[in-house]
């Protein structure tokens, strides 16, 4: 296991009803701008309900935090963050609204250019401060409700943001405010939560062994409960696992002391930004391909993950990973999402323009070795049309 630190201040309010609670956690004199998405916080009733729950308070609003937050946007709620004098923040809603809002906390109390915050990758932003903020989760999927990142679209590009200020003071997670989520935005959420797990467990081994066995603890949950969040969607017990999995899988506890491969999520932002496909499902089409481009370099722990996720015990080498790369395949399919760029109309003539932002970004030395070079990367795009 590698030398590590792990620092989590975040309080995480777990559970039904939980909702009234939000007067103790927002600071009492604080004055609070509430940040939410398009508007499924109002038309069901969540808005509502935080109001009421903060009563004789001094609240403000900004709604339209568009999935793939824009910088564009964001900048609206600093200026306004600024103009009103807000002490606090508090985010409704899922991923976007998570990460705007860490970028407003950020970027309000910031004196320098504020394009600038963009520019810094996984490392943190130079800042000394930032507004508090607490979040209100209604899509289990990315883990921003327990980590310092935040991903910023911005001219074509998705920039990371990262800051020990910008942890939530809390987060409440209220796993019935998940149940009016399109299925499609549920299986969003487990690929997320399943491949943020992936990326910090099948790399090159390490003896971590803590990290390893609760890895495959959340994989085999999010394959155990994943088909009943979306059969189920009122089912409590399904939604919560699949959000304390997704919480869990990228808070920081699994990635300490051990490699992180994070090339799924670098190209898959790239198609995100290029082409508007989900977040979720650039993962899915992604993951597969890149596992049979990097057996090689992974070959001991896509084995691992092969008998202790999948329970594949028969065969050879080869057949086994071959065979647990299918399974996950199929799980990400039996979900209903799709795994070949071709399937949302990408077509092999677009495949330079991924090349081209990868490079333009800097993410010319991918993996948990530096490896996935443009060659690599253009390998993996063109199996996974
Ligand atoms: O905008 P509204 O109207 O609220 O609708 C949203 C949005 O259209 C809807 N939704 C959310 N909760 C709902 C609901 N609809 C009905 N009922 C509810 N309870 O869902 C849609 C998608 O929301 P979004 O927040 O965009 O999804 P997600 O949580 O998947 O977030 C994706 C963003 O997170 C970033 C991604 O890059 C992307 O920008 N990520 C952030 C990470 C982090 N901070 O650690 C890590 C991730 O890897 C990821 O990169
Ligand atoms: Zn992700």
């Amino acid at each position: 296991m590698m030398n590590f630190d792990f620092y989590n201040p975040t309080h995480i309010v777990f559970g039904k009803n939980r909702l009234t609670e939000l007067d103790s956690l927002v600071p009492k004199n604080a004055k609070t701008l509430i940040l939410y998405g398009g508007g499924s916080v109002k038309k069901y009733g969540t808005l509502d309900k935080i109001i009421q729950a903060l009563p004789q308070r001094e609240l403000l609003e900004f709604g339209g935090i568009e999935p793939n937050p824009k910088f564009s946007t964001l900048m609206k709620a600093v200026e306004m963050a600024r103009r009103e004098s807000v002490d606090f923040l508090l985010a409704v809603g899922g991923g976007s609204v998570m990460d705007g809002t860490k970028f407003v906390a950020l970027a309000t109390t910031y004196e320098g250019d504020a394009q600038s915050l963009l520019t810094h990758g996984f490392q943190p932003v130079p800042v000394e401060t930032a507004l508090p903020l607490g979040t209100v989760v209604t899509l289990p999927a990315t883990g921003s409700e327990m980590n310092s990142g935040g991903v910023i679209s911005h001219k074509g590009g998705k920039f990371p943001v990262f800051s020990p200020f910008s942890f939530p003071k809390f987060s409440l997670l209220d796993p019935t405010l998940t149940y009016t989520l399109p299925a499609t935005q549920v299986a969003n959420g487990i690929i997320d939560a399943f491949i943020h797990t992936v990326e910090q467990y099948v790399t090159i081994p390490s003896d971590g062994s803590f990290q390893d066995r609760t890895a495959e603890g959340i994989l085999k949950t999010l394959i155990e409960i994943g088909k009943k969040t979306l059969d189920e969607p009122t089912n409590y017990d399904a939604r919560a696992n699949l959000m304390w999995c997704a919480t869990n899988a990228l808070n920081g506890l699994i990635g300490a002391g051990v490699p992180q491969d994070w090339t799924t999520h670098m190209i898959g932002h790239e198609l995100t930004a290029l082409f508007g496909i989900d977040h979720g499902k650039t993962l899915a089409i992604l993951q597969p391909s890149i596992w049979t481009i990097r057996t090689e370099q992974k070959r001991e722990k896509l084995l691992q993950y092969a008998t202790r996720v999948w329970d594949i015990t028969t065969g050879d080498d080869e057949s086994r990973i071959t065979h647990a790369i299918e399974k996950t395949r199929a799980f990400f399919e039996e979900l209903g999402v799709k795994t070949h760029l071709s399937d949302y109309g990408v077509t092999e003539d677009r495949l330079e323009e991924v090349i081209t932002a990868l490079d333009a970004h800097g993410l010319t030395a991918l993996s948990e070795t530096g490896e996935v070079t443009l060659e690599v990367s253009r390998k993996i795009l063109k199996i996974s049309l």
